[in-house]
């Protein structure tokens, strides 16, 4: 929650630096203007911001950087319209703000002493990589931890250079796969993120399955998990909705009977497995 009553409290934050990823997405590494640490604001994996830019508008973001990490707030975005559009012409040291956290992250108590399994699509490992850090950051607290990490081809990889680090690690098992290879330079799977599943043995009952990534890829990987032999209580997703306030009370964001700003943007698979639609 935000650290004062005002649940609407604007931080103000600056741009310590401003990094491209691929094309059209870039990490904002943010600092706070007023120079209280991030640790008060106590932010969890899977919960988002919304930032605002004045004149522009306002935009939720997940938070990218784990809790364990607390120099900067990172936030990777995809420049989409209006406001990330602006975010993109800031230069390092500019201002923004920034209101949060918001939102039910991962259950990361529930996790602990478990299995992590972590499956991204595209810019769904923006949240994903929250939890995933977090794990890496206190990994005695988890059993196996294991990424897999789709996206449409080579040259849309987030976050490339941390992946390919976790070649060094042994304490991490992780999966890439593209859709599609049409220069022939990819070296590990093509296919849908789903045909990972294929590619190691998982033990379902102390597993905890996390997804995020488009629509589409819910519905096939969690129609794998649960072939595989996954209990529905045991995946969790994180969904994403049109929002405007962030915090519940305008109905922008309504998933079914929940708001996917308060109720979410993390749920339990069977809290919305019979909202028509919710994935
Ligand atoms: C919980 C949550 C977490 C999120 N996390 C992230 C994240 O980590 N990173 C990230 O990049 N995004 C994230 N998003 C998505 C992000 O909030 C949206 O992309 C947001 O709309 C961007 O705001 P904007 O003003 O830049 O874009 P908008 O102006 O709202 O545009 C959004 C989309 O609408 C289209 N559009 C805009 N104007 C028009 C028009 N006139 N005609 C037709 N189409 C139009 C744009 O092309 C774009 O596809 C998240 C969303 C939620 C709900
Ligand atoms: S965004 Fe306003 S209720 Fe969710």
């Amino acid at each position: 929650m935000p650290h004062s009553d005002n649940i609407y409290e604007l931080r103000p934050v600056a741009i310590a630096r401003s990094l491209p990823q691929i094309r059209d997405h870039r990490l904002f590494q943010l600092q706070l203007k007023d120079g209280t640490s991030w640790e008060a604001f106590g932010h969890q994996p899977g919960q988002f911001v919304e930032i605002s830019i004045f004149g522009q508008g306002e935009a939720p973001i997940s938070i990218s950087s784990p809790p364990t990490r607390l120099d900067y707030l990172e936030l990777c975005v995809r420049r989409a319209g209006k406001v990330t559009s602006a975010l993109f012409e800031l230069e390092k040291g500019a201002t923004l703000h920034v209101r949060g956290p918001y939102g039910r992250g991962f259950p990361v108590d529930k996790l602990k002493g478990h299995k992590l399994l972590l499956i991204a699509g595209g810019l769904g490992l923006a949240p994903l990589r929250s939890l995933l850090l977090y794990a890496l950051d206190r990994r005695q607290e988890f059993d196996d931890v294991v990424l897999m990490y789709g996206t449409n081809n080579p040259a849309n990889v987030l976050f490339k250079y941390e992946l390919l680090s976790f070649f060094d690690r042994k304490d991490i098992k992780y999966f890439y796969s593209v859709d599609r290879d049409d220069e022939g330079l990819w070296k590990q799977y093509v296919g849908l993120v789903t045909g990972l599943l294929d590619r190691t043995t998982l033990s379902p009952s102390d597993t905890f399955a996390v997804l995020c990534g488009p629509p589409i890829m819910y519905r096939f990987v969690i129609q794998k998990l649960v072939a595989l032999g996954f209990d529905t209580e045991h995946i969790y997703v994180s969904l994403e909705r049109m929002m405007k306030c962030g915090v519940g009370k305008c109905g922008h964001c309504t998933i079914g009977d929940k708001y996917c700003c308060v109720d979410g943007p993390v749920f339990a698979y069977p809290e919305v497995v019979n909202i028509k639609e919710a994935i």
